[in-house]
């Protein structure tokens, strides 16, 4: 598969069959991951892998009550509140394997250094014949002290992406893109 393709064949994948990825295919993720460019080449990035399935649904009902909270009264939110108040849900589809990015986020780029990080462990894994899904809903969640204490992330880090990794069951449907908004073009 050459690169166009895994950007094209890229989904948000949310179905997974129940089998977990392996270490040697979580290794050449991660070394995709520190590929990406850094500002000033900091490479702030640091990883947490979760492949405990019963720690991933604790703090997905963790993460859906915090959320629920946080959006009560809100409007915009029904459409996820109806989501979030299901207790079947998992925000990590029973996905086997989470990949949590970390860094200092103390650095100007942090955020957009282990972004482009994330990008790059996503196209890795379509090449690898893995799905995946970015899971903000998440977020909050595993930047909670407590939470950050069980997974070893330093106080001076934060979670700043996290992904779900796993075989995909089936290939979703590719959701519609807009024409590239083109402001200006000044030849
Ligand atoms: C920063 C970010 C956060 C996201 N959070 C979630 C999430 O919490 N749950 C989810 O199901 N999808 C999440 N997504 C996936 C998007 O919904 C998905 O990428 C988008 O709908 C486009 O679909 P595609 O990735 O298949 O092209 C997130 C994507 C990004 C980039």
């Amino acid at each position: 598969m050459d690169l166009n393709e895994a950007i094209h064949a890229r989904r948000a994948v949310r179905s997974y069959l129940p089998e977990t990825v392996d270490e040697a295919s979580i290794r050449l993720l991660l070394r995709a991951a520190t590929q990406a460019p850094s500002a000033m080449n900091a490479q702030p990035w640091a990883f947490v892998i979760v492949q405990d399935k019963a720690r991933l649904a604790r703090y997905s009902d963790r993460a859906k009550a915090a959320l629920l909270a946080k959006s009560a009264g809100d409007p915009k939110a029904e459409r996820y509140r109806q989501m979030l108040s299901d207790p079947k849900f998992n925000i990590f589809y029973d996905a086997s394997t989470l990949i949590v990015i970390c860094a200092d986020q103390s650095g100007a780029y942090a955020q957009a250094d282990c972004w482009l990080a994330a990008q790059n462990l996503q196209l890795a894994a379509v090449a690898s014949g893995l799905g995946t899904c970015c899971i903000g809903f998440a977020l909050p969640t595993l930047n909670e002290a407590e939470v950050k204490a069980e997974l070893a992330i330093p106080q001076r880090m934060g979670a700043i992406a996290a992904l779900i990794v796993g075989k995909p069951r089936g290939q979703p449907e590719p959701v519609p893109r807009k024409e590239p908004a083109v402001l200006s073009w000044l030849r």
